[in-house]
């Protein structure tokens, strides 16, 4: 053989044995095998080095907090001080910051944390809208391709899914969660946390999740962001912390504690939420980082007096890792001297985290998700853009419909597209949108442009911005609207104006916008409303005039076409509210699963001593659950399998849904239940259950609920989990006050 070619082969038999190194999958490794390696690595570990791995800093780039002041960040990463990094992001980024973690004595890898909340590159709908499609494959599938996304940017770990309940659409982050009810925000919670880790930790595409804010962040009194919150261990732990145990269950990594005070406990320095309730009782096995200085931020709640005690408080509190408080690693070394925290403590903290490390494969190879060309080849594909504009029609909520004014058909002559957000793109992203490709974002007007066939004209005028208190181009717009067969007015909130730090005391439509649509309606065009928003508007004009409305929240990246597939019928609107929209303001807190009180009013209105307001209706304007569709729907035939079961047995509850409209389309049937009379007080209704059935015009299906003992249970006097005697309604609908088949049963000990 001649010497090239000997080389040649040598070269080739190097190159595979290369290519099958590299395409080796990580093994899965067994716990024991972790706990082994997690041991070892900590026995060779300094009292430093254990509190580096405790301290989280961020990239300078992106932040929600004050930034340190410090510049020597990557110092401290080489000396071993550093134990993860938020918002640095790209595969090549993070590979330079990796490098620099290979350079401390021990080279153990870093975390890079990012807040991916809805999508990475391909911008999803923000959560409250994604929780409006009731699909929880469709959340699922959002979550595996933000995390396959983010992983392949280099990103171990995402600060989501955010699974506080919100009954307060004044709070700004009531667009992370899932809305107001604790069943259908336990369901998608796990949907969440199953679609960011997909097969599981140590997969190449998989993500850690973190369930925040724990807990009860979401019950800020006021709707105020950051505020103190005050409730019953009962409210606790039937409304706020369900999600965070489905979350659990489905195996989230790692959780967040909160910026709240819980019944005067900050939940960052609270041991009963983290240490009893987290890694006692649920036996939580990963590891729970602060939110962003929210150890520092003890002192300012008066539960600390200065950011040393806050970090003892913190870390015996059962608080793993410090986001950017700098308190772990300006300190710990010397509470450990001062013994008021124990290194047992310490060391318990520093194995959780480093498990996570190990699981993630990070030290067979610490780059491993820092891939260039991988990155290139996963973000913003088609499939990917695809399944965002899925999800994004799958979001929308038809609010209204008179005289089936929508579908509209695509060959309407002339069609005005009048509002300020009609042209947007930006705001369509909606907050928390991370790295969002600038160059394929869809506008309503471009949507609704790229729908129509040759022959439809299209006008366009905007009328007035979000804000304005101008109403100058009204004039225009009405002219413009005056030429047109029927007006799509978009209103709304720009992207900035619902999300963290965002609260707002007054939630009707922005601005001048309401009197846009009534000088519109006025010109006697049909209008169609798209209303936009994270968050629960109030629109009542709009709400009694407007021909139909539509809901279409922040949609992200395909926000425009998926608006157009629902305007001409290409796809049938199906979403149902998952948070109640009020009337006004005064109502708030609002929700469907209220108390009937000993005084419950009557038809809605509270007057003659009774539990309500002498100048408003008690029901919020749209409720929980509520919906239409292009089509109708019947339900009927409800029958019960028993009428008295005992605490352990069964009872199947089947009805019939008919399609009786003219197009196919899908329904939520929603089953609700309650407990006439407890030793505790129940809600009116709850919601137990759900099918989203999919019927073709003239098409029925039976549709089947089983009620087990656990939708029966509730905490009792002693705060026990159980089931007390009694008979339960049963309750099926289409909305959570549009209650249409009745039925009940008992149950006996
Ligand atoms: C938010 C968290 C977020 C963190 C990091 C905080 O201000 O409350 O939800 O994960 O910033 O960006």
């Amino acid at each position: 053989m001649k010497r090239h070619t000997i080389l040649l082969i040598l070269s080739l038999v190097h190159l595979s044995l290369t290519l099958s190194a590299q395409k080796k999958p990580v093994q899965p490794k067994s716990a024991d095998a972790i706990d082994i390696k997690v041991k070892t690595l900590l026995a060779k570990m300094t009292l430093d080095e254990k509190i580096g791995q405790l301290n989280q800093y961020t990239s300078d780039r992106l932040a929600t907090g004050p930034l340190t002041p410090n510049s020597s960040k990557f110092n401290e990463i080489k000396t071993g001080k550093v134990g993860s990094m938020l918002n640095v992001k790209g595969a090549k980024e993070t590979r330079m910051v990796q490098e620099l973690a290979m350079q401390s004595r021990l080279k153990i890898p870093l975390l890079f944390g990012l807040d991916v909340i809805h999508g990475y590159r391909v911008t999803f709908p923000v959560p409250l809208a994604e929780a409006a499609s009731w699909d929880l494959g469709m959340i699922e599938t959002s979550a595996r391709i933000a995390g396959k996304e983010a992983a392949s940017a280099g990103i171990h770990w995402t600060f989501a899914p955010m699974v506080d309940i919100a009954r307060d659409p004044r709070w700004g982050r009531v667009m992370e969660g899932a809305g107001e009810d604790p069943y259908l925000g336990s369901l998608i919670a796990g949907a969440r946390v199953k679609g960011f880790q997909g097969k599981g930790l140590g997969s190449l595409d998989a993500i850690m999740a973190c369930a925040k804010h724990f807990a009860a962040y979401g019950a800020a009194i006021g709707g105020r962001d950051y505020n103190t919150t005050d409730m019953s261990d009962r409210t606790l732990w039937e409304v706020y912390l369900p999600p965070f145990k489905a979350a659990l269950d489905a195996g989230a990594a790692t959780f967040m504690n909160g910026f709240n005070d819980l019944n005067g406990v900050p939940a960052t320095g609270n041991s009963y939420l983290q240490r009893d309730i987290l890694k006692g009782k649920w036996a939580f096995k990963g590891f729970v980082v602060s939110d962003w200085g929210s150890i520092g931020e003890m002192v300012n709640h008066g539960f600390a007096t200065d950011n040393k005690q806050a970090g003892m408080l913190a870390i015996n509190a059962g608080s793993d890792m410090d986001m950017e408080s700098h308190s772990y690693i300006v300190n710990l070394a010397q509470l450990v001297k001062e013994e008021k925290v124990s290194v047992v403590t310490i060391n318990e903290a520093v194995k959780r985290i480093l498990r996570k490390k190990f699981e993630m494969g990070l030290f067979d190879d610490p780059y491993r998700f820092s891939n260039e060309e991988r990155e290139k080849n996963t973000l913003n594909s088609p499939e990917n853009r695809g399944a965002a504009r899925d999800i994004a029609k799958h979001s929308i909520v038809l609010l209204k419909n008179d005289n089936q004014l929508l579908p509209l058909s695509k060959t309407i002559k002339i069609i005005a597209v009048i509002g300020p957000l009609a042209k947007s793109n930006i705001d369509m992203m909606g907050f928390w949108s991370v790295k969002w490709d600038n160059d394929h974002l869809v506008s309503p007007y471009e949507g609704i442009e790229n729908k129509v066939g040759k022959t439809t004209k299209l006008l366009y005028a905007q009328g007035c911005d979000v804000t304005d208190t101008s109403k100058a181009n009204f004039s225009q717009a009405v002219a413009t609207a005056m030429q047109a067969d029927v007006v799509v007015l978009a209103v709304g909130e720009h992207f900035d104006m619902t999300g963290e730090a965002k609260s707002k005391a007054n939630i009707h439509l922005p601005g001048v916008q309401e009197d846009l649509i009534k000088a519109i309606k006025a010109t006697g065009k049909p209008i169609v409303v798209l209303t936009m928003s994270g968050r629960p508007m109030i629109f009542n004009w709009t709400a009694d005039h407007a021909d139909a409305i539509l809901q279409t929240w922040w949609l992200g990246s395909e926000a425009g076409n998926a608006i157009a597939d629902v305007l001409f019928g290409d796809y049938n609107p199906s979403g149902k509210l998952p948070i109640s929209f009020p009337r006004s303001e005064g109502q708030i807190p609002v929700y469907y699963n209220y108390k009937n009180t000993g005084r419950p009013s009557t038809n809605d209105y509270g007057t003659g001593y009774k539990s309500g307001y002498t100048d408003l209706q008690n029901s919020p304007r749209y409720a929980f659950g509520y919906g239409l569709s292009y089509t109708q729907f019947e339900l009927s035939d409800l029958k019960l399998n028993k009428i008295s079961i005992k605490p352990n047995e069964n009872i199947k509850v089947t009805c019939t849904l008919k399609n009786t409209g003219k197009y196919a389309g899908e329904e939520v049937v929603q089953l609700y239940l309650r407990d006439e009379v407890g030793s505790v007080t129940r809600p009116v209704k709850e919601l137990k259950g759900f099918e989203k059935v999919y019927l073709k015009a003239g098409e029925s299906k039976a549709v089947t609920f089983v009620i087990n003992k656990e939708k029966l249970s509730f905490y009792n006097q002693k705060m026990n989990w159980t089931t007390e005697p009694g008979t339960f309604d049963v309750m099926i609908g289409n909305s959570s006050d549009h209650i249409i088949l009745n039925s009940k049963f008992e149950l006996v000990q």
